[in-house]
């Protein structure tokens, strides 16, 4: 596991863009996974901004999503589908049959996961896996549980996190109650992981998933067991390691 420190949140999505961007160049057709969220739009940006000076070429890039919610229409605002496409899709010339989303319209949930794992199957698994961190140590929305849940899964979203999406929708029914995410063995299958980390807030939780004891009760601490995972945090996130890295 390497460990990047970053001054600040825009240093941070610069210095994994450039983590990025390296799997690009190396590799022209390579599998992105990426995640949503608010610590990847930094990353996101960097990469438009250097696609605009002709630095990078996403034409044979492909790419899967770690997550969607279920029963939300690709026009949905708060849709995965829509933020990737607000967020990067929409400015880089990716083509669009190149980029890969769980079908949250599928109402079947088994037929949703199959065809998910099934794509990405067929496009060779993850080369590089992009990874936000939950506050509880979440990854995609794989959430603390007894047991690591390992293929893509249809997940019944908590109480808690269902009343923190409320404020996002017009009316309480909205309010997506599952979601399809990877699973962990399914992150766990990429090539290679990047975790971004960013603000004070995630402090603990960074320390307890990289530095404390493997458990599915924080599913992030699984990637200590990955053999090639780099963490990108900033200063305020990565405070309470400073002394272990
Ligand atoms: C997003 C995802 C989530 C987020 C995590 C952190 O696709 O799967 O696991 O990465 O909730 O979110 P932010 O970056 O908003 O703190």
């Amino acid at each position: 596991m390497k460990c990047y420190k970053a001054k600040d949140y825009k240093e941070m999505g610069r210095k994994a863009a450039n983590i990025i961007s390296a799997q690009i160049i190396m590799k022209p057709d390579c599998v992105l996974g990426l995640a949503t969220g608010a610590t990847p739009i930094g990353i996101y940006e960097q990469l438009i901004e250097w696609y605009r000076k002709s630095d990078l070429d996403f034409s044979e890039v492909i790419t899967v999503n770690l997550d969607e919610y279920r029963g939300l229409p690709r026009s949905n605002e708060q849709s995965y589908y829509y933020f990737m496409r607000k967020n990067l899709f929409d400015h880089i010339n990716i083509l669009p049959e190149n980029t890969h989303i769980p079908n949250g319209m599928e109402e079947d949930s088994e037929k949703a996961c199959r065809d998910y794992s099934n794509i990405i199957r067929q496009i060779g698994g993850v080369d590089l896996q992009l990874l936000g961190l939950g506050h509880n140590g979440h990854i995609g929305f794989n959430e603390p549980d007894d047991a690591f849940e390992k293929e893509v899964h249809c997940v019944n979203l908590t109480e808690s996190t269902i009343m923190a999406n409320a404020r996002y929708f017009s009316s309480q029914e909205e309010v997506p109650t599952k979601a399809y995410t990877m699973g962990i063995k399914t992150i766990m299958q990429a090539r290679k992981i990047v975790v971004v980390v960013s603000g004070a807030d995630k402090a603990d939780i960074l320390k307890e998933a990289f530095f404390g004891p493997v458990t599915p009760h924080i599913p992030a601490s699984i990637l200590q067991m990955h053999n090639d995972v780099i963490i990108v945090a900033d200063e305020a996130a990565i405070e309470k390691v400073s002394d272990l890295i």
